[in-house]
């Protein structure tokens, strides 16, 4: 196992008071990723955005290496590495591919080992938008727009890559071909990953693995474990989608079903 990159420890955050976020804890290495998977309003967002510094916790810690970035603005969470995909695909609608690209340069950007500008490595993994370059980002399909989304974030180098719901209303042939994207991010450029998605099917595939956020806490999962009923429970009760396990492709029934 390699050293965190990544770590939350007993994250507690919310809204006016409220606890969305309760008791998280977890860490990604370089290379490792972490699928977060929940029903509408489980946190998930609150999650990623607490983690980003755009929600400011009411007690825990989120360190980059070793390093308490817990209270740091977002523009230098941002700029020490930890870059953010928000949910919806937000790309700068007005603007081309390429100045959609270049918004997503930050100066001075920490990761150690990546001076070179970006760019053409960014339009190597995506091709598409290559061949797009001067096409206003309104007039690109949904696949494209969130493939751009991912990029621009890519131009910030990041060491941590946090995407929330990257599959969100595209078809499933493109759902594909993101999460392929994804992984080669995550192996190839070694980048830690946190994905969330309603479903773990959309996950697996990207991060190989992915825990369960149910009342606002991570509950790990293991299919295979003897908790296993238990584990569907939550599921169904989280309302988030019962998943098919990476390893034997199956889906995860309590056995009656099957
Ligand atoms: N800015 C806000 N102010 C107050 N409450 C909020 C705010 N943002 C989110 N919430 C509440 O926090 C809870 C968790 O929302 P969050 O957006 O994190 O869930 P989610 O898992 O990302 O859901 P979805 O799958 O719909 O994106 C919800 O009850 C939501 O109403
Ligand atoms: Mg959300």
């Amino acid at each position: 196992m390699s050293e965190s990159l990544l770590t939350v420890e007993s994250l507690v955050a919310g809204y006016h008071g409220s606890r969305v976020i309760d008791d998280v804890s977890f860490s990604v290495g370089p290379g490792e990723g972490l699928g977060v998977v929940g029903a509408n309003g489980a946190g998930k967002s609150t999650l990623l955005r607490t983690i980003s510094g755009l929600v400011a916790p009411a007690s825990g810690r989120i360190l980059l290496e070793g390093r308490d970035i817990t209270r740091l603005s977002p523009d230098r969470i941002a700029r020490a590495g930890v870059l953010h995909v928000p949910e919806g695909r937000r790309v700068f609608s007005g603007l081309t591919v390429h100045e959609n690209l270049r918004t997503g340069t930050i100066a001075g950007a920490a990761r150690a080992g990546s001076s070179a500008d970006p760019y053409d490595a960014v339009l190597d993994l995506f091709p598409r938008l290559r061949e797009r370059l001067n096409q206003q980002a309104q007039t690109m399909s949904g696949g494209e727009q969130q493939m751009l989304a991912i990029a621009r974030a890519l131009m910030g180098r990041p060491s941590v890559l946090l995407v929330d719901e990257p599959a969100m209303g595209l078809a499933p042939v493109v759902v594909k071909r993101v999460a392929e994207h994804l992984r080669t991010i995550r192996e190839h450029w070694g980048v830690a990953l946190v994905v969330a998605e309603q479903s773990a099917n959309n996950v697996d595939g990207i991060v190989g693995g992915h825990q369960l956020l149910v009342d606002g806490r991570l509950r790990e999962v293991d299919s295979g474990g003897s908790d296993r009923a238990n584990l569907l429970a939550a599921y169904r009760a989280a309302g988030a989608d019962v998943p098919t396990t990476a390893r034997s492709g199956r889906a995860l029934t309590d056995g009656k079903n099957e």
